[in-house]
């Protein structure tokens, strides 16, 4: 599909996430020629700035304005195409009626049309309030072009607010126009999920109860909550990554066999998938969901005070950083096979992966002969970031006397894949939005689904209803998280840098 000529309104244009992912991923859609020739980009906040002002804050002052590989006239040139309008409020009538004079003026100017993307990237509280705005200076449906809106996360702090906020949305934009990010679907690993179960005829026979034995997720952080602790307090490890990202990366692992690529199958898939996801009860969260909390320690980036003294946050703050937890699909595929996530901030390493252990075969016959590893270490890792890619452990003949067996890999790199870099996730959502596709968007329907599956989680949190326990900075959390794994016979496989090199 080709790109209409356009204009890309930012909402909150001064602020981080248009700074460090935005203007950038826009500019590489730009110097890669993704953009039609007629295009705009209106930067929106309250602060006031020119035109000027706002291409030297976002473009030739910005530190995350990456200049490699490209000349200065592509970044003045694209600079040209860069506009800004301030508000003083978001949503009053004035200032929305006053943004929609400068859309008219800019096609006026420059033949951009009244084809428009609205994109939130505010604070929450606003992600309500601008689209009525929207719609009444009648900006949500125009006559002879469209209108789409892209939201930010977070996409509610609850089940009930999530809904609400569904319906806040939906009043004013069909459903087909709301795009919802997450940028872990904009992750090509995370996309190659799908290529990797349903391009190759060997993997899906094998991938269900019969033969997986368990599948887990991990997203490591090494970072603390930084600056960030005025946010991330109100969030917590289970909101700010597992109900939005880890879930996303679990439904391509998997949901069923899409009838096509499209939005309309795929989603429909993920869908399904969450609403197969065995509901925690309240009372056995205890059991299958374990929260923690960094305490001081040493992580790569040097000594880190522990959470509760990071700026931002309260001294008795019960917010958790890590989560580790156990759960079942109830569907044909899966029925039975635990599937374990965990994420955290300040843990060893940086990355994601996901790690599907198959089942040993029925009989052991070399276990008589002084094995290194038995047959159970048959798993696949996908390393969703960094050093992409991925590795199969399977176990083979040592050479000499007797059967001894050794764990050995088949690795693939998405390096070797390609020699450019792999794009960003938000220059890839950018353009599909652009282009009206919204299959690597949230739909409404599978955001409540997820909320539907953590909110008994956050209900006996809140309640206190279960331990909050406490991990030195630096280490793979808290040790009741292995607890989870009673009775698998396997256990968190203990990433390394590499990806290949054997630790479990
Ligand atoms: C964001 C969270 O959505 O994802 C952050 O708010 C987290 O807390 C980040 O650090 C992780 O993203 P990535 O792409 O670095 O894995």
């Amino acid at each position: 599909k080709s790109v209409d000529p356009h204009t890309l309104v930012i909402f909150g244009a001064s602020g981080d996430l248009a700074q460090r992912k935005l203007i950038p991923a826009v500019f590489d859609l730009y110097r890669g020629g993704y953009l039609p020739e007629k295009f705009a980009l209106l930067g929106a906040s309250r602060t006031n700035m020119t035109d000027e002002e706002f291409r030297d804050k976002v473009v030739f002052n910005n530190e995350h304005f990456d200049r490699k590989d490209c000349t200065d006239e592509q970044v003045a040139a694209y600079a040209e195409v860069l506009f800004y309008q301030d508000l003083a409020s978001y949503d009053g009538e004035k200032d929305i009626n006053n943004l929609g004079k400068r859309l008219k003026k800019l096609d006026k100017d420059h033949g951009v049309g009244s084809n428009y993307i609205f994109y939130l990237s505010t604070p929450p509280s606003l992600y309500s309030t601008i689209p009525p705005a929207l719609a009444k200076a009648g900006l949500n449906q125009t006559k002879d072009g469209w209108s789409r809106l892209i939201v930010e996360k977070p996409f509610g702090y609850d089940l009930a607010t999530a809904k609400q906020l569904n319906e806040d949305i939906q009043r004013y934009f069909e459903e087909d126009t709301i795009y919802r990010i997450d940028h872990y679907l904009g992750k090509e690993t995370v996309q190659n999920l799908l290529v990797t179960r349903f391009a190759n005829g060997f993997f899906e026979p094998l991938w269900n109860r019969n033969y997986i034995q368990s599948v887990q997720i991990t997203a490591a952080e090494t970072v603390g909550v930084g600056t960030r602790g005025g946010y991330y307090d109100g969030s917590g490890a289970l909101r700010d990554m597992v109900q939005n990202h880890l879930l996303q990366v679990l439904a391509h692992v998997a949901m069923e066999p899409p009838i096509r690529a499209d939005a309309k199958s795929i989603r429909g898939e993920k869908l399904k998938l969450f609403q197969s996801l065995r509901s925690i009860k309240r009372a056995d969260v205890r059991n299958h969901v374990i929260r923690a909390q960094y305490t001081e320690g040493r992580t790569k980036g040097g000594d880190v005070v522990s959470y509760r003294d990071a700026e931002g946050v309260p001294e008795k703050s019960n917010t958790e950083t890590y989560v580790g937890m156990k759960f079942f699909i109830d569907n044909w595929r899966w029925a039975g096979v635990p599937f374990f996530v965990r994420t955290g901030k300040c843990l060893p390493l940086k990355l994601t992966e996901v790690v599907i252990t198959f089942k040993n075969p029925p009989q052991a016959i070399f276990s008589e002969f002084d094995n290194y590893a038995m047959s159970s270490d048959n798993r696949l890792i996908i390393r969703i970031q960094p050093d992409e890619g991925m590795a199969l452990e399977f176990g083979m003949k040592v050479p000499g006397e007797g059967f001894r067996v050794k764990n050995v890999d088949m690795d693939f790199f998405y390096r070797d894949l390609t020699s450019n870099d792999v794009p960003d996730a938000y220059t890839r959502l950018l353009l599909d939005c652009m282009k009206g596709d919204p299959t690597l968007y949230a739909r409404g329907d599978s955001v409540e689904a997820a909320w539907d599956f953590v909110e008994p989680i956050l209900q006996a949190w809140k309640a206190n209803e279960v331990p909050l326990f406490s991990y030195p900075a630096g280490t793979w959390g808290p040790l009741q998280s292995d607890a989870l794994w009673s009775g698998v016979g396997d256990g968190w496989r203990n990433p390394s840098t590499s990806l290949t090199e054997k630790k479990h």
